[in-house]
């Protein structure tokens, strides 16, 4: 199994089903069917993209395409649909032992998140909410629900295990970046077991900066799609209404005017003191404006915590350092086509 594969089953799958859909237990064998079919679910949305005679639906629905694409959405459903009625299971038994409080507003320990010190309320999991609103709204069907689990699960699950991914590809082809990540968490955690917590933060600044440069360097979406509902002034050009511009986001990230040796892992552009000047828009692996990701706060907090757990206790490596650096495929997201294998060691400080 690769590294992306492994972070995939781990992280991107099931963290994010843990956290935003407030799921821990389940059928494995619905679970790994829908992890089985994501590659090729985003394969066929690629495909689409590509031969533009594919998105007449009439051809695409008589296509082998067309038919795989209806398999694999009735796996993906099955998946959903799961998490929907096991989270009502237990919305509703938490209902049923207190009639006087809502399992929406009884949280454990009192409304207080167990892991971090700070007293910061818990917030609801996101599936709750949506199932606490259909109470009252029944234009909040079970179909609507599953395509809003369904959005959130694609939207944060390749991006997210991707970044993982290539962040400890890129910090094990350069070991003298993660020699700085880790001197900064020794600094931050001595010799303590003790969890990471969002209270750690603003100490971690170079693991940040190594977050940034592996979202400048593989940026994940790198292509996204806006079209245009009123003609739009873009410096000398006009950009008439009803077009669809595609942005290049990668290509800005590498754009050596303002990422000078663009295709250089240096993590340190990223510090407060390199970044003066540099436009907002410069940098934006989330995407910028109204439809931002919606999930950026939560990815990075995921990363944050991951990242610096993995890192106190693991030394990564690759077999060659000299090896030219993967490129990664393009299937919505980026992928490693072979997967980036890596050498995953113990750190000898831990007992
Ligand atoms: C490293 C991780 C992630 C990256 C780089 C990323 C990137 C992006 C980008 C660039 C977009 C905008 C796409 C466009 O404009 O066409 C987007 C949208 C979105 N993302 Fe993320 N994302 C990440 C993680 C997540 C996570 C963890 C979630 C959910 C918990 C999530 C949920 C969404 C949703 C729902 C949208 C659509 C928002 C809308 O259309 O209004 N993303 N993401």
């Amino acid at each position: 199994m690769g590294m992306f594969q492994l972070i995939c089953f781990f992280c991107g799958g099931f963290s994010l089903k843990e956290t935003s859909m407030g799921q821990k237990s389940g059928n494995n064998e619905i679970k790994e069917k829908y992890l089985g079919i994501i590659e090729g679910f985003s394969a066929i949305v690629m495909e689409r993209f590509l031969k533009p005679w594919l998105r007449i639906k009439w051809i695409f629905n008589l296509s082998r395409l067309g038919q795989l694409s209806r398999s694999y959405a009735a796996v993906a459903d099955a998946f959903y649909y799961q998490v929907i009625k096991e989270r009502r299971e237990l919305f509703q038994q938490e209902k049923e032992k207190n009639a006087n409080q809502s399992a929406f507003e009884k949280l454990p320990n009192g409304g207080l998140d167990q892991d971090d010190p700070i007293d910061a309320p818990r917030r609801p999991a996101f599936l709750d909410t949506l199932l606490k609103t259909a109470e009252e709204n029944p234009e909040l069907t079970d179909q609507v629900i599953k395509d809003e689990v369904s959005l959130f699960m694609l939207a944060g699950h390749d991006t997210t295990a991707f970044t993982f991914a290539a962040f400890l590809y890129l910090i094990a082809k350069h070991p003298e970046h993660q020699q700085l990540v880790v001197d900064e968490l020794h600094q931050v955690f001595g010799d303590s077991n003790r969890p990471c917590t969002s209270n750690d933060f603003a100490q971690l600044k170079y693991l940040d900066c190594c977050i940034k440069e592996t979202l400048r360097m593989y940026t994940n979406t790198p292509l996204m799609l806006r079209s245009i509902p009123e003609d739009l002034q873009a410096g000398d050009f006009t950009l008439p209404k009803g077009v669809t511009v595609l942005l290049n986001v990668h290509a800005a990230h590498h754009n050596p005017d303002i990422y000078p040796d663009p295709e250089s892992f240096k993590p340190e552009r990223f510090l407060p003191e390199n970044s003066i000047g540099r436009h907002p828009y410069a940098f934006v692996p989330f995407s910028a404006g109204p439809r931002n990701c919606i999930g950026q706060k939560f990815a990075m907090y995921e990363l944050r915590v991951v990242l610096a757990n993995l890192l106190r206790w693991f030394r990564f490596s690759v077999s060659d350092p000299s090896a030219p650096l993967e490129t990664p495929t393009l299937l919505i997201v980026l992928k490693f086509k072979n997967g980036a294998r890596l050498i995953v060691s113990r750190r000898s400080n831990i007992s």
